[in-house]
């Protein structure tokens, strides 16, 4: 049952993937161009951090399937694309393992086509301590992303109906495993108030993916026989307002934020690492990818993108992923709306640089 169920996510997503429009919040992101400001290429340093795991590059491939026979193909592809390419890689919910064992090989697959690259396993917000430990130790994990999903899991016709529990559900699971936990949204993002709570219940690095990318609303829906439950597609926000409403908790609470759902492109990437996320994640496109095109066409659009994070993050001046936060952004749109109504100033964003060409002049 639950392979069906992936098998369905992977086929949807793609055919989600490929009819999706290109317009998202991202287009509400953009950089102010300072025309002597650019830094060398060479210069540019790519490694990153969040909470205490220390990454090469500001990409990774986030979680996505596993637990049935097409879903381990892809992981094992996976594993070889991060390993080609020397991104992070996390493996979609290991619930299947817990439910049937014979699904193990294909997650370990991951593992074991990347023997030395980070890996991250992934539950959801109910499993278990002693299934958290299991699953971190099957995938020898760097991490643990724990999933949450209640707007997925309201839609999804099988899916849990109790949520109240996750909070002390997570702090469990924190408290119990010697490895950083990752809390990550599915594609319907994250508020502050969130990353706050989070951070009280232990949790370090927090992934705000948001909507504009894979909608699994849209998805479970499409999966329903009984009645319509369209209304929710669209639900949430997106990773940049995430972003932006969760810049002061995180700040305060030294919580690590990545940003994941609907990046679409290497600019993409560089507006998310400057609005404060330490790492990008993706998903559904870079399936699409390996589905359409297959293995190798992958590589070269993960390398494609590393070389061109690193062109953006010249040209705007800087030497590091870090530096990104001293770049001028103007924040337009619906964005900057749904900024003003949470009371979010957006201004200081637009010369966070301090106006250096003046200064050099
Ligand atoms: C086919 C598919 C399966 C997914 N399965 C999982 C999962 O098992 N666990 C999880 O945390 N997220 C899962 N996700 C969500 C992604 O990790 C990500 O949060 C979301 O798709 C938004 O990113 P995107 O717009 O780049 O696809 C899945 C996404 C896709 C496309």
């Amino acid at each position: 049952m639950s392979g069906d169920r992936k098998d369905d996510h992977v086929r949807l997503a793609t055919e989600q993937n490929r009819e999706r429009g290109r317009l998202n919040e991202f287009d509400d992101v953009r950089f102010v161009h300072h025309a002597l400001g650019a830094a060398d290429l060479d210069a540019v340093s790519l490694s990153t951090h969040a909470g205490p795991l220390r990454l090469p590059l500001p990409l990774y491939i986030n979680g996505m399937t596993g637990g049935s026979e097409s879903t381990a193909l892809i992981n094992r592809d996976l594993g070889i694309v991060a390993r080609e390419t020397g991104v992070a890689i996390a493996s979609g919910s290991m619930s299947p393992v817990f439910k049937d064992r014979s699904t193990i090989g294909g997650f370990q697959t991951i593992r074991d086509a990347n023997p030395h690259g980070t890996v991250f396993a992934n539950l959801s917000a109910n499993a278990s301590v002693e299934n958290a430990r299991a699953a971190v130790d099957i995938m020898s994990a760097d991490a643990l992303q724990i999933h949450i999903n209640s707007v997925q899991e309201i839609v999804m016709p099988e899916g849990d109906r109790a949520f109240s529990h996750w909070p002390e559900n997570i702090a469990r699971i924190v408290e119990a495993l010697d490895v950083p936990v990752i809390v990550k949204e599915v594609g319907f993002g994250m508020s502050g108030d969130t990353v706050a709570q989070l951070s009280e219940l232990g949790v370090g690095i927090v992934d705000v993916s948001g909507r504009g990318g894979t909608d699994f609303a849209a998805i479970e829906n499409a999966r329903r026989t009984a009645t319509d439950f369209s209304i929710l597609s669209g639900w949430g926000q997106s990773a940049v307002v995430g972003l932006l409403d969760a810049r002061d908790a995180a700040e305060h609470a030294n919580v690590s934020l990545l940003a994941s759902g609907g990046v679409r492109t290497p600019l993409d990437a560089v507006r998310a690492l400057a609005l404060g996320a330490q790492a990008v994640g993706v998903a559904g496109s870079f399936l699409r990818l390996l589905k359409d095109e297959g293995i190798d066409a992958l590589i070269e659009e993960i390398s494609r993108w590393t070389d061109q994070i690193r062109s953006l993050i010249a040209l705007l001046g800087q030497v590091s992923v870090a530096g990104l936060a001293e770049t001028d952004i103007v924040i337009t749109g619906d964005v900057r709306d749904f900024c003003i109504a949470r009371g979010i100033d957006t201004t200081m964003y637009a010369r966070r640089s301090g106006n250096k060409g003046e200064h050099r002049s």
